[in-house]
């Protein structure tokens, strides 16, 4: 459901892969969760950013399916913070017409949080000025695989028809359903890979790789990122006209 014309300047949907945290904390001699408490606030002004630019939908990674291997006390911290941010924010979210949505598989993750993102969800489902999506224990991979298990059990309770299954019915499975595929995908300090990050929805997306570490992130550089989207040429497998 991305935006299929190519003259569309602004994108509906920008995912971006948050990484850089810990170099930053490293770099002022301060522990890596200073890091991730110093993004967690850039995320707010970019989630304003899109507000003002007209974006939609914004996506951000920020805990994936094998984020478990860092030390406990890192995973631990990051929980903590997830928790706080969803208790300090749900007003504003709420105020500012933010519709939160969370996915990953969050079976995984404390009962505690796992109850705030639910009410967060529910606080903020009817919000629609910006559609802010918190990917947490996610794994492009783990999405499919979950998604494909529950297609497999409806076939086999008969509630899906096995010879319709096609792209759209594996998409309605996703974790992502109810959102348009990403048109551009940015992800911070230098590295050039997607980390198993919307490994299905970003089949057509543009990439944008920048230098500046996550919390340097400023929102004069995310307008900078979105007008050099609005000047390529999308063309989705098709010849230009
Ligand atoms: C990657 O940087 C970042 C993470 C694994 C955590 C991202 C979390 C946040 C930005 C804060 C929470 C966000 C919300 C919405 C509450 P890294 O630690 O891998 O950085 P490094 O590569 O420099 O070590």
């Amino acid at each position: 459901m991305a935006k299929d014309s190519p003259d569309q300047d602004t994108p509906d949907h920008v995912a971006i892969i948050m990484d850089g945290n810990g170099r930053w904390a490293q770099g002022r001699g301060r522990p890596r969760l200073f890091g991730h408490h110093a993004g967690a606030r850039r995320v707010k002004e970019i989630v304003r950013a899109c507000k003002d630019l007209d974006i939609e939908y914004l996506t951000v990674y920020a805990f994936s399916t094998e984020n478990w291997k860092r030390t406990q006390s890192e995973v631990a911290g990051l929980m903590t913070l997830f928790r706080q941010y969803i208790k300090r924010e749900a007003k504003a979210l709420l105020d500012e017409g933010v519709c939160v949505r969370f996915i990953g598989d969050r079976l995984r993750l404390d009962k505690k949080l796992q109850g705030l993102m639910d009410e967060l969800e529910e606080l903020t489902k009817d919000n629609t000025v910006v559609n802010l999506t918190i990917a947490i224990n996610y794994g492009g991979r783990d999405e499919v695989a979950r998604a494909t298990h529950q297609l497999a059990l409806d076939v086999a309770a008969g509630k899906l028809d096995a010879t319709t299954v096609n792209e759209d019915t594996l998409s309605s499975y996703l974790d992502t359903h109810v959102l348009p595929d990403p048109d551009l995908v940015i992800r911070t300090s230098g590295e050039a890979r997607i980390s198993n990050f919307l490994l299905w929805q970003s089949a057509y997306s543009e990439y944008e790789f920048v230098d500046t570490l996550w919390p340097d992130f400023s929102r004069d550089e995310f307008c900078k990122v979105i007008a050099k989207y609005g000047a390529r040429n999308r063309r989705f497998g098709a010849v230009p006209a």
